[in-house]
């Protein structure tokens, strides 16, 4: 795959995406916030894995942070094999009464950063005849969960019709529909996992490979595990008054 940018790579999913892609022998490019972070796990990364390591310390939810990361998936000397946009976080809070800045930060971060990074991408990649690109959604695109699912529908639907437009380019995209996962996500957001069985989640590092297998395939659209398949298949079937009343805003967990 050349050189993967992962974006979201300090914790959790986007973590085990890098390990994954550097055990692959991949250069990295680590983007997140906690630049102290980052730099230790890229010595941790260049010393077990050998693979060239660089970080990038971004604000997502920023115009200067997106751009900065679109800047340098569009680097012709430098060039990006794989550009990875898992960097999200739930937002801890309801649309009605919750903050209008934290609402605006959820945005910026899951979707016009996505398509910042997605729109230089497509760029560089098509002129170069080759790439991928890996959004990370979730299962609750399927749900109706607040803002928060609204934003991994737009990342799920917004890749269909990416790949769609990228046929022939040898470009590839590829959207990760992931149910619950043990990262530092539930923590973040001040949500209570416990709520959920712990049968309910499943491992950064199984959800990482179906990712990765899923981009190496060319596969469109992933929902790891079959748990998770068959919920899917559940929440498309049914009627949206009941999704709205057993996957609406009430399982969010929030404390
Ligand atoms: N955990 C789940 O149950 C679950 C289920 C389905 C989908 N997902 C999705 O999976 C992805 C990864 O989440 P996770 O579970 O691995 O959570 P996590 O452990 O909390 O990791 C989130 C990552 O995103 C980075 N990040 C957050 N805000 C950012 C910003 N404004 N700019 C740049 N980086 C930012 C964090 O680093 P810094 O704080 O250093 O910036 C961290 O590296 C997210 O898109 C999430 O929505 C998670």
């Amino acid at each position: 795959m050349g050189t993967a940018l992962i974006t979201g790579a300090s914790s959790g999913l986007g973590l085990e995406i890098a390990w994954e892609l550097a055990a692959e022998g991949n250069d990295l490019v680590l983007v997140a916030r906690n630049a102290d972070r980052l730099a230790a796990i890229a010595e941790q990364m260049r010393q077990i894995a050998n693979v060239r390591v660089e970080v990038l310390p971004a604000d997502l939810s920023t115009e200067a942070g997106a751009l900065a990361v679109a800047d340098r998936v569009s680097s012709a000397s430098r060039p990006i094999g794989l550009l990875v946009n898992n960097a999200g976080f739930g937002l801890g809070q309801g649309f009605v009464g919750g903050g209008l800045d934290r609402e605006l930060e959820g945005l910026d971060t899951m979707v016009r950063s996505v398509l910042i990074t997605c729109h230089a991408a497509a760029a560089t990649m098509t002129q170069r005849g080759y790439g991928g690109i890996l959004n990370v959604a979730s299962m609750t695109a399927l749900t109706a969960q607040g803002t928060y699912s609204a934003h991994k529908a737009w990342v799920r639907t917004f890749t269909e019709g990416l790949a769609a437009s990228l046929e022939g380019t040898g470009v590839n995209a590829t959207v990760v529909c992931p149910g619950l996962i043990h990262s530092e996500f539930h923590e973040r957001s001040h949500v209570d996992s416990s709520q959920w069985p712990a049968v309910a989640f499943s491992k950064p590092s199984t959800i990482a490979r179906a990712a990765v297998e899923a981009v190496r395939r060319g596969h469109v659209v992933v929902t790891p595990t079959v748990r998770y398949r068959v919920a899917a298949g559940l929440l498309r079937m049914a009627p949206r008054s009941l999704v709205r009343r057993f996957a609406g805003p009430g399982l969010s967990g929030r404390e």
